[in-house]
């Protein structure tokens, strides 16, 4: 069964570049991002993971932890990484799972058989501290993803998490947010002392609080 906003996200022990990795152990008390790539030694996924590894301290500054998956050996990440430290000038900083044997490409769904039987597509789950599945996103190999843009909604869904409110189109932290429709107006004075502002009775506006 595919996994869907809102589950719990399976757990699992894997073989990583960092050694076994037990899933929700890791993750802790953080956030999480699981993100898999089809294979070592590709360009787009040498990019990705150069990319993801300078993103590191944005990550660290919102309480995420990160952890790649492909479906290679420990060695095979090894001697890639040392390919990305030459050729994307980063040092590897997060650990990726070596998952040969398929083992959590196919329990989180990354194998789409009729786009490749034998790789994985490009999955993002962002997870949270309850372990939670909170995003989930797919994008084909040839694809690199945006991970500028996993940013952001990563600062939206904490952001929701806190407080009553909702983002809306291309928000961008600092932008004003828009107030949850199950949320009276009376309430909203008291949630929203900066004030809101009421274009339709479905449509409010405050500007984003602080913490
Ligand atoms: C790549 O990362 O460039 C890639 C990997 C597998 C299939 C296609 C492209």
């Amino acid at each position: 069964m595919a996994i869907r906003l809102g589950d719990v996200a399976p757990d699992f022990t894997q073989e990583s570049t960092s050694g076994p990795i037990c899933f929700h152990d890791w993750i802790g008390d953080s956030w999480a991002v699981l993100f898999s790539h089809p294979k070592a030694f590709t360009p787009v996924c040498t990019t990705e993971i150069g990319t993801v590894a300078r993103l590191k301290d944005e990550f660290d500054q919102r309480n995420v932890r990160v952890i790649g998956l492909s479906v290679d050996s420990v060695d095979d990440n090894h001697a890639w990484a040392r390919d990305i430290e030459e050729t994307q000038h980063v040092r590897m900083n997060f650990p990726i799972i070596a998952d040969a044997d398929r083992k959590v490409a196919i329990l989180y769904g990354m194998i789409h058989p009729d786009a490749d039987d034998t790789l994985t597509v490009r999955s993002v789950f962002v997870i949270g501290p309850d372990k939670r599945v909170k995003l989930i996103l797919t994008y084909p190999a040839d694809a690199g993803r945006d991970f500028d843009e996993l940013l952001r909604v990563i600062d939206s869904l904490q952001l929701t998490a806190r407080h009553q409110l909702a983002t809306p189109a291309n928000w961008r932290p600092g932008d004003d947010c828009l107030i949850r429709t199950a949320v009276s107006n009376s309430e909203a004075e008291t949630l929203f002392p900066n004030g809101y502002e009421q274009i339709k009775p479905y449509l409010r506006t405050t500007p984003q609080p602080v913490g």
